[in-house]
C-alpha cells in the first residue's frame, strides 16, 4: 500500500491516541510490525507549542519512515500554518484530526464536530493540502450522529481536494465509544473513493483484521486500543494475514524484555520523574492484557496474590530503579503463581522477531 511517495511496510497503521502514541510506544509498534504509525494529535495553535506536552508530541527523531505528525483544530489558516511548520519540522505526512470526540478538541470545533460543517471541512483541507508539499491524510469518524452518516461525502470532498488516504473510524461522533464499530459505512465510504483507506474501530486479533478487510474492502487496518499493552499484535495481525494462522502469543520472557525495554525508552524520553509516571498506565495495560480475565485487585486493602501485591507497589512506585524492579519480578510471579497461564508450543519459523528467551514457558499474552 502506497501514501503519496512512501510503500508501507504492512498494511497496518497504529492508531493515533493521545497520551497513548509517543514516540516510544511508535517506535515499539513499527518495530513489531506496524507499518505506519501517526503521532498523539498536536494543537493547531502554534502560541502552544512551548508546552513540554507539545515538544514531546513533535518529537519525532529516529522514527521510521514515514514519519506521520497529526494535528487538530478548526480554523483553515492556523491549521495550514501547523502544518507547514510540521513538516519543516521534518514531519513526511500530514494527518488531519476529524475523528476524535474528546470534548477539548471539540468545544473549539476541532476533531469530529467539524464533521457536520462540511463547508468548513473543505476550507481547511483546501487549506492545509495548499500549505505543504508533503502527503495530506484525513481521520475521521462515519458521520455526526446515526442520522448523519456522512462520511462518505467528507471523503470524496477530501479526495477531491487532494488527500492522499483516509481512516475511517466506525461509529459516529455521538456513538463516543459505546456500541460495536459499524463496517457498512467503512464500506460505502471505500466505494466513495481510490485514495486508500484504513478501517479502524474494534480490531482486536488477525481473525477480525482479516473479517474487516473482507467486509469494508479497505486497503489497511488501523488499530488502537488493542495494541496498549499488546504491541505485538501488529506481527500477530500480519503473520495471520500472510498465512491465515494464529501466531503463538510471545513467551513470557519476551514480554518482560519489551516491557522493560519500553519502560526504558520512557524514562528516557520524558526524564526519570514524568517517565515513572507515564509507565504506569502501560503497565496496567501490560497487566490487562496479560491477565485478560483476572479481577483487579489493586484498590483492596488485602492482595490476592503475591504477584498483585508487586503489581500494587509497582504502581506506586516513584523511581525507575524500583519500578523496573518491582515490573520484573511481577512479571516471574505472575508467571509463577499461574495468573499467567504457560504454553509448551515452540514459535513457527516466520513469526517474527523475537527478543527474549524461546526456551522459557510461554507467557498466554493474547
Ligand atoms: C486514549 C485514546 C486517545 C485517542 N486520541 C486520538 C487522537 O489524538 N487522534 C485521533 O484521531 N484519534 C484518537 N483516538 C481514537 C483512535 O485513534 C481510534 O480511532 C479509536 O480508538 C478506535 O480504534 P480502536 O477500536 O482500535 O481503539 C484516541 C483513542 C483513545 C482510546
Amino acid at each position: 500500500m502506497r501514501i503519496g511517495p512512501f510503500t508501507l511496510t504492512a498494511p497496518l497503521a497504529l492508531a493515533p491516541m493521545a497520551g497513548v502514541t509517543d514516540r516510544p510506544f511508535r517506535l515499539l509498534c513499527r518495530s513489531l510490525g506496524a507499518g505506519i504509525a501517526a503521532s498523539e494529535m498536536v494543537t493547531a495553535d502554534v502560541r502552544l507549542w512551548h508546552t513540554a506536552k507539545s515538544r514531546h508530541r513533535m518529537d519525532h527523531r529516529g522514527e521510521p519512515e514515514p514519519r506521520v505528525v497529526q494535528i487538530a483544530g478548526g480554523e483553515p489558516a492556523m491549521m495550514a500554518e501547523a502544518a507547514r511548520r510540521n513538516a519543516e519540522l521534518g514531519a513526511q505526512i500530514i494527518d488531519i484530526n476529524m475523528g476524535c470526540p474528546a470534548k477539548k478538541v471539540c468545544n473549539r470545533a476541532a476533531g469530529s464536530a467539524l464533521l457536520r460543517d462540511e463547508s468548513l471541512v473543505a476550507a481547511i483541507l483546501d487549506a492545509v493540502v495548499r500549505a505543504v508539499d508533503v502527503p495530506v491524510t484525513l481521520k475521521i469518524r462515519t458521520g455526526w450522529d446515526t442520522e448523519h452518516r456522512n462520511g462518505p461525502r467528507i471523503a470524496r470532498l477530501a479526495e477531491s481536494l487532494g488527500v492522499q488516504a483516509l481512516a475511517v473510524h466506525g461509529r459516529t461522533r455521538a456513538d463516543h465509544y459505546q456500541g460495536p464499530a459499524e463496517y457498512a459505512t467503512i464500506r460505502a465510504i471505500k466505494e466513495s473513493v481510490r485514495i486508500p483507506v484504513f478501517a479502524n474501530g474494534d480490531i482486536d486479533s488477525g481473525a477480525k483484521a482479516r473479517a474487516v478487510l473482507e467486509e469494508t474492502g479497505a486497503d489497511a487496518v488501523m488499530i488502537g486500543r488493542a495494541a496498549q499493552g499488546r504491541p505485538w499484535i501488529f506481527r500477530e495481525i500480519r503473520h495471520f494475514l500472510t498465512s491465515g494462522r494464529e501466531l503463538p502469543p510471545p513467551v513470557h520472557a519476551e514480554v518482560r524484555d519489551i516491557m522493560l525495554a519500553h519502560l526504558e525508552q520512557l524514562y528516557a524520553f520524558y526524564g526519570e520523574h514524568a517517565g515513572v509516571r507515564v509507565a504506569r498506565k502501560h503497565l496496567g495495560w501490560y497487566r490487562a492484557a496479560a491477565m485478560p480475565d483476572h479481577q483487579s485487585h489493586r484498590d483492596e486493602l488485602i492482595a490476592v496474590t503475591s504477584a498483585d501485591a508487586l503489581f500494587r507497589e509497582m504502581r506506586v512506585a516513584e523511581s525507575a530503579v524500583v519500578q523496573l524492579t518491582l515490573a520484573r519480578a511481577w512479571l516471574e510471579a505472575a508467571v509463577g503463581d499461574g495468573s499467567i497461564a504457560g504454553g509448551h508450543e515452540e514459535p513457527e519459523p516466520d513469526a517474527g522477531t523475537p527478543t527474549g528467551d524461546r526456551s522459557r514457558p510461554r507467557a498466554k499474552v493474547a
